[in-house]
């Protein structure tokens, strides 16, 4: 296994996926190559994509084409490439283990680093959101992404405490707020939801009669959209979510 990425739920994703010989797939978020890899030595052909340009270098060779995008282009992509038709599509949704721990972006409250936390090409970054946002609109990002309660009060103290440029001057005014306010930034800078929102009906468009879509989430607003969006056109092949590691939860549809 990469040090960049102990993928979760490996086997039950790519299970899910039912990857038969040379069939083409899209892992629309390569990050280390685990899940493609496996999805490769199942004898399915890959097409990697990935916003971050460190994920793009560490991983190429864990698919047979890598892109380095944001999937809200997943039906550009697929006709750039010619890569039809589509068995199956993984999305893994959040960050790698190397975003967290050596990307020196900011996505750690326990490390001291820029307070920047895009993972491509975000046009704002986290210093620029705490540094610029009126009160009632931090204290709405504190509360629906980082579910923080009394993100009203948590939201007045970053704002008359500005101005931050580092990690650690945010971490010191979040106290022990601080994993849910970083998590709320990062979902907000990279508009994470927005992406999910939009990806859905081009995975829809893509695939084939018979394609899998697997996605796993993190977050519980990420997976409400995946539970109602899917189920508007895919069978879902798990009447629950699959629980996994780091509070992960996996559901798999099939376009009927
Ligand atoms: C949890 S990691 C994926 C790990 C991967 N499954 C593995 O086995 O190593 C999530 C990856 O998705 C990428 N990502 C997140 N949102 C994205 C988006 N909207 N478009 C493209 N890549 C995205 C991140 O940059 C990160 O590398």
């Amino acid at each position: 296994m990469s040090s960049y990425h102990t993928p979760v739920l490996l086997e039950s994703a790519v299970n899910c996926l039912n990857v038969r010989k040379d069939r083409k797939y899209i892992d629309a978020t390569l990050g280390g190559g685990g899940h493609s890899a496996l999805i490769r030595s199942r004898g399915g052909m890959v097409l990697g994509i990935d916003q971050d340009q460190d994920a793009i270098d560490n991983s190429k060779k864990c698919a047979d084409i890598v892109v380095k995008s944001n999937f809200v282009h997943l039906e550009e992509i697929v006709a750039k490439y010619n890569w039809f038709p589509v068995s199956g599509v993984l999305l893994d949704l959040g960050m790698s283990m190397h975003q967290i721990v050596d990307s020196k972006r900011g996505f750690s409250f326990q490390a001291e680093e820029p307070l920047d936390m895009r993972m491509g090409e975000s046009a704002v970054t986290a210093a620029e959101l705490v540094n610029q946002l009126t009160v009632g609109q931090l204290a709405s990002i504190l509360k629906d992404f980082g579910e923080i309660p009394g993100a009203r009060s948590l939201a007045s103290k970053i704002v008359a405490n500005r101005t931050y440029s580092t990690t650690g001057q945010l971490a010191k005014v979040c106290g022990k707020w601080s994993q849910q306010a970083f998590q709320a930034l990062r979902i907000a800078v990279n508009d994470e939801l927005g992406a999910l929102t939009q990806v859905i009906p081009q995975i829809k468009n893509i695939l084939e009669v018979g394609g899998r879509a697997v996605i796993i989430s993190f977050h519980s607003l990420e997976d409400r959209i995946v539970k109602n969006e899917f189920e508007n056109w895919g069978l879902p092949l798990t009447k629950k979510s699959i629980q996994g590691e780091r509070r992960s939860k996996l559901r798999a549809f099939e376009k009927i």
